[in-house]
């Protein structure tokens, strides 16, 4: 047995930003948000500069979010073509994929500009357009980065579906944002198997519901269906098309993509991010949380299909000029050595990922771990929900050798880049807290019934943002109302997050996790109410109410309640059916941990369905069940209770 080193690592020395730095940037950045971020923006390059910063309202009223309104620029000419000149020869991104014998690729700026250049050709050949939608549905291999820079380049607005989503929900993100092409491969290797992604999208075809035409780039050579006139492969098309696309001139706030993600009510929505302040902030969040340095081998672990993809596999490490990693495989294969592996093998100085894959691999035992060389490594980092002390303890002591920072970073889709984390070179570490605020982000604690604000410190609420930050979605695709309806109107005038929070005795910051009907599985995010959904889209089921409980690796695992049709026999044979029904129709990670049989919901006489209490239930805790009298039936919840042992 090894004991866990309780060194907790010491600030990093020479660090973009030291503790001093930090406050006075951080007072500068709240004091005056139009000088602090006229400033920033400065980091990028602009064809014609901006003269106005922020224009920003988060209401009552109107609500809109605008900055560097009037200057212009392209987002590809900044990630690769300002490079080229110094760097053009150094690598830009480092490719491993799944299989580990297969050779990794090592992609220079000079040769990203080249493949870049020719993806954006092709896609003009098929008729792409300025503002046109195109939906890019890969896997995590290079191409799926030329793809989305490929867009930029010309202007069109690209929205990735991660490729573990099943055709359904292909469709319906096609449908939604009437894209013009989906980019997808043969297939997708991952952890040894073979994902069928062009079959995927033929199914998904089937319910598009406007012209589409499918590009597809070669990975595995293997069989696929093919449809004349509609599908083309990459390779024809690039094999006839110049390298030389020159950057499209595109306004700060026209689009650059669409990313779909859930929310408590309805089906995904599409969040839209733009192009000067989601860069800006993408670039100075990359720079200042990780604290890299020019040559520096950057790890995010996230796939391209979430929003941790966008903002730092390819956006904000491209735009710093970045060595960036991009991994095809799963921390698990060909064993749950392969993270550290590909640490040791590529050196990699930071290192980034969530505390799903942390409690996994911590189940596996240390040993895997400690045959690597990890001396690389300088700065860890962790995303998508909150870590708990254990795995922390563990990233800390086995991957950190007890002298790597842990930036434990809180975000979220709608936000573009990190709004809370410790800073490496300014924060002591406190294991399990998001911590500080980033430079021009503004936290509030609220009173949740009320909506008052609650100084001071040692206290507990919901967490509202009270100003804008120039990497803030803008709007919600082709529904302004929804978007401000879902961020605006439960706490009028700020930007509530759909977390909870403590502030602690030194005014550090806590999350505690959703307050709404969003769940948090392994680190991707997931409204119960699509579930429920899915469930009652099948013939045997009447009704479904969906929440999630505490699973020791996933952090939240899916629990659902189903009631049954009358005629129908509640069998283990058909839990197993609705089960692999919701992977179908949703994606693996939607596939139910718990159907439990309910002969009734527990409801209010007006008919909603109390969650507070099914989640009790779902947690094994019955002991604060709280006020039942209100129900419409009060017995339904004994017999859930009854129920619940034999899950
Ligand atoms: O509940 C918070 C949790 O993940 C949600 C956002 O999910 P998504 O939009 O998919 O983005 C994930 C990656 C940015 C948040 O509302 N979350 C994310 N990071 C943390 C976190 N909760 C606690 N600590 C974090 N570091």
């Amino acid at each position: 047995m090894t004991t866990d080193t309780q060194t907790r690592p010491s600030l990093l020395p020479d660090a973009h930003v030291d503790a001093a730095r930090y406050d006075q940037m951080y007072a500068a950045s709240i004091a005056d948000p139009d000088a602090f971020w006229g400033e920033q923006g400065k980091r990028i390059d602009w064809i014609k500069p901006y003269t106005k910063v922020k224009n920003t309202s988060f209401g009552p009223g109107d609500v809109h979010i605008k900055w560097y309104e009037d200057g212009t620029l392209n987002v590809a000419a900044n990630c690769i073509d300002r490079h080229l000149a110094t760097r053009g020869d150094q690598t830009a991104i480092i490719f491993e994929p799944d299989e580990p014998t297969d050779p990794a690729q090592h992609i220079t700026y000079n040769q990203l500009a080249e493949n870049v250049g020719r993806f954006a050709n092709v896609l003009k050949e098929l008729g792409v357009r300025k503002g046109d939608r195109v939906v890019i549905y890969l896997p995590m291999i290079p191409e799926a980065a030329y793809a989305m820079l490929a867009c930029a380049r010309i202007g069109a607005v690209h929205s990735i579906v991660f490729a573990g989503f099943s055709p359904d929900a292909l469709a319906a993100r096609m449908n939604g944002c009437e894209a013009k092409l989906v980019i997808t491969s043969d297939g997708a290797p991952r952890g040894g198997r073979v994902t069928e992604l062009k079959d995927n999208v033929n199914k998904a075809m089937l319910h598009v519901t406007h012209d589409a035409k499918c590009l597809v780039v070669k990975r595995t050579g293997q069989q696929v269906a093919w449809v004349q006139d509609r599908d083309v492969w990459y390779d024809d098309i690039a094999a006839r098309v110049s390298s030389d696309c020159p950057p499209e001139e595109m306004n700060a706030e026209d689009p650059l993509f669409i990313l779909y993600t859930s929310g408590s009510t309805g089906q995904p929505k599409g969040v839209v991010h733009t192009t000067g302040g989601y860069l800006v902030y993408a670039s100075l969040t990359h720079q200042m949380t990780f604290d890299y340095k020019d040559g520096d081998i950057f790890w995010c672990t996230a796939d391209v299909g979430w929003v941790t993809g966008h903002s730092y596999i390819v956006y904000g490490p491209l735009a710093n000029g970045a060595i960036t990693l991009m991994f095809e495989g799963v921390p698990t294969y060909p064993d749950a050595g392969r993270f550290w592996a590909v640490c040791e093998k590529h050196k990699v100085n930071q290192f980034y990922t969530a505390p799903t894959a942390i409690r996994a691999l911590m189940g596996k035992g240390p040993d895997y771990v400690n045959k690597y060389d990890l001396s690389s490594l300088k700065l860890l980092g962790s995303v998508g929900e909150p870590i708990n002390p254990e795995a922390w303890n563990w990233y800390n002591t086995h991957v950190g050798k007890g002298r790597c920072p842990i930036v434990d970073t809180w975000w979220q889709t709608e936000t573009g880049g990190h709004m809370m984390t410790p800073l490496p070179g300014a924060h002591e570490l406190k294991p399990g807290a998001a911590q500080k605020p980033f430079f021009g982000v503004k936290p509030l604690v609220l009173e949740p019934t009320s909506g008052e604000v609650i100084e001071g410190n040692g206290v507990e609420g919901v967490l509202v943002l009270a100003d804008s930050w120039p990497g803030q979605m803008r709007t919600v695709w082709g529904d302004h109302d929804r978007f401000v309806k879902t961020y605006f109107s439960d706490y009028k005038g700020y930007y509530f997050s759909g977390d909870g929070c403590r502030r602690d005795a030194d005014g550090d910051y806590w999350i505690t996790g959703r307050v709404d009907d969003v769940i948090n599985v392994s680190g991707h995010r997931m409204g119960t109410a699509e579930v429920e959904s899915a469930l009652v889209a099948h013939e045997a089921v009447s009704e479904a109410a969906v929440v999630g409980y505490p699973h020791p690796i996933k952090g939240q695992g899916i629990y659902c309640y189903v009631t049954l049709m009358a005629d129908e026999t509640p069998t283990d044979e058909l839990k197993k059916k609705l089960s692999d029904w919701v992977r179908e129709e949703i994606g693996p990670i939607a596939k139910p941990d718990v159907i439990q049989w309910a002969p009734g919901l527990p409801k209010t006489r007006s008919g909603k369905i109390m969650r507070r209490i099914l989640r009790k239930i779902a947690e094994n805790d019955f002991g604060s069940l709280g006020d039942t009298s209100t129900l419409a039936d009060p017995s339904v919840v004994d017999e859930l209770i009854a129920n619940r042992a034999k899950q």
